[in-house]
């Protein structure tokens, strides 16, 4: 690619740049709530054992495929497939994985709204001297009402719209800067006064002390889901922060670093969730309202409770706010470069269409709620299609492609950047793209769509 066709499009500055703001696509939502409540769904320290392997194993190496295509191409990823795969069907691919973003970006902007409510709640003191059944009626009077939501979606998305706007380099990568620091500096305080609650060796041990009679073939099939989805992989939205890449980013060290990252986000919100958990005798299994109904009952339970409310509600808001700008930066390049528009009426399209869907999917809890679509409400459905169907269809076909269709040497020269870098494991790269990956992944997708 030109020089000047690159600087055309913008690009990140730094490397740390470059490792936080993918690392913040990757540290999202899925790290703090899906991943604990799936961790306490599925027995603890043998799930996590089971996603580690399928994080380094399987997501590693997909995630060195997206960069590979995004950086080569310099594009959206849909031209990018278009660049790499003229005259077939491969643009299709690109096609799924805009589509997908745009979806997820709709329903995760619901639960996204969500969090700034309780931030909101718990500055005001209004948590406080709650009894335990007062919060599970907070949860559900807030998300079955109509407006309230609507108004924190908004505002969530309108956030994420203006950092989008500014452009890579002073949006992106600036933001990311900021608020990844932030986040960790935020979960080392949480983590300090977890670890000094009385149930802290029972939190710990439920992470750490595998029970391996626990593993059954759905807890390896959901750890495989959570890791995909908690990399950001399987939309083209790694390929796209890989678009502005330029030449000399060690690719295999920046995915090495980003998925070490992601772990160690998800196994520290372990540490902060849990302890607290058995601290106040809850029941770790209570599933995905585990961070909007038993944490807060579990703060107002600890000296200096609110105060550890809003620490950890802006921890997840922060963790949410850089996944919700990488995957409206999927749809706004696509939108900017194929529609040929400017940045700001491109993410202007992207901001409204998400609200369009997330209105959909927030009032599926209030008023739309009986409308069901296979037994589904809409905010289920949108989120079964995109990372249920279309994440893990998409991280399959990413390894068909790469490993089956594209040059060897076009993978080789990003990877090892022309040869000047090493990469000794690039054969067993090879083969988990090529025959792992690839029936593993067809594994869950059939398992998820209930056909095994
Ligand atoms: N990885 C993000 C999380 O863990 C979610 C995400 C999925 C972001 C797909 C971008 C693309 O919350």
């Amino acid at each position: 690619m030109s020089g000047l066709k690159e600087s055309k499009r913008g690009g990140f500055g730094t490397k740390i740049g470059i490792v936080l703001a993918s690392a913040g696509s990757a540290v999202g939502l899925g790290n703090i709530w899906r991943f604990s409540y799936m961790t306490g769904q599925n027995g603890g320290a043998a799930f996590i054992l089971i996603y580690l392997g399928c994080v380094f194993l399987l997501g590693l190496p997909v995630m060195l495929s997206e960069f590979s295509i995004g950086r080569h191409t310099h594009s959206n990823t849909m031209r990018a497939y278009l660049k790499l795969a003229p005259g077939t069907n491969w643009f299709l691919l690109g096609g799924m994985g805009v589509l997908a973003g745009f979806l997820i970006l709709g329903y995760y902007s619901v639960v996204c709204g969500w969090t700034l409510e309780y931030l909101f709640q718990s500055a005001l003191g209004n948590m406080s001297g709650k009894e335990p059944e007062a919060f599970n009626s907070m949860f559900s009077d807030f998300t079955s009402s109509t407006l309230r939501p609507l108004i924190w979606m908004i505002v969530f998305l309108s956030m994420t719209h203006i950092i989008v706007v500014r452009g890579i380099k002073k949006g992106i990568e600036k933001s990311s800067m900021i608020m990844m620091p932030m986040l960790f500096l935020i979960m080392l305080v949480l983590i300090g006064r977890t670890l000094t609650l009385p149930g802290a060796r029972e939190g710990l041990s439920y992470l750490f002390n595998p029970d391996f009679s626990k593993i059954t073939s759905s807890v390896v099939l959901s750890a495989l889901g959570q890791a995909f989805f908690s990399l950001s992989l399987g939309m083209g939205c790694l390929c796209t922060y890989a678009s502005y890449f330029p030449d000399n980013t060690d690719m295999v060290k920046t995915g090495v670093e980003v998925t070490v990252l992601d772990t160690v986000v998800a196994i520290l919100s372990g540490v902060i969730i849990f302890p607290a958990v058995f601290t106040f005798g809850i029941d770790p299994s209570s599933g995905p309202e585990l961070v909007f109904v038993t944490l807060p009952n579990v703060f107002q339970n600890m000296i200096g409770g609110n105060l550890w409310a809003i620490l950890f509600y802006i921890l997840l808001a922060l963790a949410a706010l850089t996944s919700t700008i990488s995957m409206h930066e999927v749809v706004t390049a696509f939108m900017e470069e194929e529609l040929k528009i400017s940045r700001t009426k491109a993410a202007s399209i992207v901001t409204f269409g998400c609200i369009l869907i997330g209105t959909f999917c927030s009032l599926s809890f209030g008023l739309l709620g009986h409308v069901k679509v296979f037994g589904l409400d809409l905010f289920n459905l949108t989120d079964f299609v995109s990372s249920k169907v279309m994440l893990p269809l998409g991280g399959m076909l990413i390894s068909l492609f790469t490993g089956w269709y594209l040059d060897k040497n076009i993978l080789w020269e990003e990877l090892s950047n022309r040869s000047t870098l090493r990469f000794r494991l690039f054969k067993a790269y090879l083969f988990i793209i090529r025959y792992v990956a690839p029936v593993v992944i067809a594994c869950i997708f059939l398992k998820e769509i209930g056909v095994l």
